[in-house]
């Protein structure tokens, strides 16, 4: 099964700049499907399981105040390879570095405050996910347009 599940994170910056609307209509238009959507506000404790390998790190006491400083958005996204495909859609960690056409490249100029996350691997998405979601908080559905979205190829 290539159809995969992620965890996006519309950062604080993303939702006070009022970018949710163009950076969820990227991932839309794109065909990826919204299973879980939720605003909340990360608490430390979350901080520190979602970026439990960058506890310690330089930059953490800094990432961990930004990205508790005011509410963010949670999507688990749906698709073949969507972890892949996100991570390209994002473009590169600092937005100084992410290429034109990519979220970052296109909505930010900082390093720090860059707009978004994507899980980096299935297993950070499956470990993610299961931080910011409960089960029945995630949902399978079928759209009208799937069958032109992705086909039994995409599904092998
Ligand atoms: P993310 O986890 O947020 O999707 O970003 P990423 O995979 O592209 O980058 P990662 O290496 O996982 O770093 C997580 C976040 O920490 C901040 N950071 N600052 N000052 C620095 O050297 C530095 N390195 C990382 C960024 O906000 C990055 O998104
Ligand atoms: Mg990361």
């Amino acid at each position: 099964m290539a159809i995969e599940r992620t965890l996006i994170l519309i950062k604080p910056d993303g939702v006070q700049r009022g970018l949710i609307g163009p950076i969820l209509t990227r991932f839309e238009t794109r065909g990826l499907k919204v299973v879980g959507l939720k605003l909340m506000k990360m608490t430390e404790q979350l901080a520190s399981q979602h970026y439990k390998d960058h506890v310690g790190k330089g930059f953490y006491a800094g990432l961990v105040k930004f990205m508790t400083s005011s509410p963010l958005v949670a999507l688990c996204i749906e698709g073949p390879k969507a972890v892949e495909v996100a991570r390209k859609m994002m473009g590169k960690t600092f937005c100084t570095d992410a290429e034109a056409g990519t979220i970052r490249g296109d909505f930010g100029v900082s390093r720090g405050m860059n707009l978004i996350h994507g899980s980096d691997s299935p297993d950070s998405a499956r470990r993610e996910i299961g931080l910011f979601f409960k089960p029945e908080e995630l949902f399978e559905y079928g759209r009208a347009g799937d069958a032109w979205v992705v086909n039994d190829e995409d599904r092998a």
